[in-house]
């Protein structure tokens, strides 16, 4: 109940007009529904038979990394994401590391064992986008472990606000960046023969490289507005962040 009543104060505390509010729960909405279906039509291509080969456990691994656990470890730590609006700040950064962290590991098994199975690499757009998402994803974990400790470093009082802010934002740049690789990875992993003639429809291949485009756009859009509003909280008030919610 708490809760219930500080999220609406924060609301209008910060003066949000009703449109932009209902606007960004709307692009909140959207994001899931959209990301949804692309998993879900990506786990059903990959368990249409009973036995999962290489190429179909990748995509099964991949997708639900990048696409379904990374973007929803973001949206987590959003004040307008339906499912976790009531839990404190801290539970949904928690929240935020488990399932970034184990997104990333669903992600990058599932590139490995694609890239042992093959015999020539990155030989093609999907290949290469797919390993610059990979290498994102290391950096992500690293800078993201780097902010957990600048921010406790910071909570002790031995640094100033400048190193929490600085490795948020690196960590916000890298997180963003293997989104959007994922993405552009997935996008080209669309044209695969053996998918295109599973939905054999061009015209839905191009619908769900829009929804793949616009939920991880809606996705991104969100984890800069999160970001902005840390590093500004942060250099208004430096408060001790072992006292926040
Ligand atoms: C976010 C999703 C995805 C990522 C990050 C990803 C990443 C990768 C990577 C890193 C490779 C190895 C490239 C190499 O060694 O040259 C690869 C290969 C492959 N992937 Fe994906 N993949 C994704 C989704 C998909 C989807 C949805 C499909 C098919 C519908 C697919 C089909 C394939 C195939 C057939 C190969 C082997 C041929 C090639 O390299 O192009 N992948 N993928």
């Amino acid at each position: 109940m708490r809760q219930i009543i500080n999220n609406a104060d924060i609301i209008e505390n910060k003066n949000e007009t009703t449109w932009l509010y209902t606007l960004k729960v709307t692009i909140n909405l959207l994001s899931h529904v959209f990301s949804s279906l692309v998993v879900v039509i990506c786990v059903w291509f990959s368990c249409r038979s009973t036995k999962l080969t290489v190429i179909e456990l990748h995509i099964v691994l991949c997708v639900l990394g990048y696409q379904l656990l990374m973007s929803q470890g973001i949206l987590a730590l959003s004040n307008f994401n339906s499912w976790s609006i009531y839990f404190k700040r801290r539970h949904r950064r928690c929240i935020h590391w488990a399932l970034e962290f184990i997104g990333a590991i669903l992600a990058i098994v599932g590139s490995i064992e694609v890239i042992i199975y093959k015999q020539e690499h990155f030989n093609t757009l999907h290949g290469i986008l797919g390993l610059c998402a990979f290498i994102a994803t290391m950096i992500s974990i690293f800078n993201g472990t780097m902010t957990s400790l600048a921010t406790k470093i910071s909570s002790y009082g031995i640094t100033g606000i400048g190193l929490t802010t600085a490795s948020k934002c690196v960590h916000g740049v890298t997180g963003i960046a293997t989104l959007f690789l994922a993405a552009g990875s997935l996008h080209y992993g669309y044209d695969k023969g053996s998918f295109r003639k599973w939905i054999n429809n061009e015209n839905f291949i191009i619908v769900l490289k829009i929804f793949t485009w616009f939920f991880t756009i809606c996705v991104g859009f969100e984890f800069w507005i999160i970001l902005v509003k840390r590093i500004k909280c942060k250099n208004i008030m430096p408060v001790d962040v072992s006292n926040q919610n």
